[in-house]
């Protein structure tokens, strides 16, 4: 699966250069270990994880696999975010879920924060790639600084 799309500054037209995009997520079982020798980061979120640097017209993209619902199906699949802005706290902002898919239904749209914007993407089928999710992230407003 890619995953791309662009980072946008809290206007929702100016390109955001320089943003770091933490993203990890489940296995095709629905698993974030693997059962191998785990480093803490790897315990904490598996070992799908990675982060890419926007470039200068805010672009980012992931060369992964497409993730499954937890076995406990508590949750849609999902790919968690997190962004890191220059001099800032990184924070998360809403999970990558996919429209039509087992748990995307009216509640979870009812309950999303919206923080980035959506996470609901669409996806298509692409012979080369596989699965294509493009989501595009709004930066969040920060208090002025004094
Ligand atoms: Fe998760």
């Amino acid at each position: 699966m890619i995953l791309s799309g662009r980072v946008l500054a809290a206007d929702g037209r100016t390109p955001a250069a320089d943003i770091v995009v933490y993203a990890h997520h489940t296995n095709a079982l629905g698993l974030y270990a693997d059962g191998s020798d785990e480093t803490e980061w790897s315990r904490r979120h598996g070992r799908l994880r990675g982060w890419v640097r926007t470039d200068s017209e805010g672009h980012y993209r992931f060369e992964t696999i497409k993730p499954a619902p937890y076995p406990s199906r508590a949750l849609p699949a999902h790919v968690h975010l997190f962004i890191g802005e220059p001099g800032r706290r990184p924070y998360y902002i809403d999970d990558v879920v996919f429209d039509g898919e087992f748990g995307v239904d009216r509640d979870y749209r009812a309950r999303q924060e919206l923080r980035g914007g959506s996470g609901i993407v669409t996806l298509r089928r692409d012979p080369v790639s596989g699965w294509i999710a493009q989501r595009d992230i709004r930066l969040e407003v920060h208090p002025a600084s004094r």
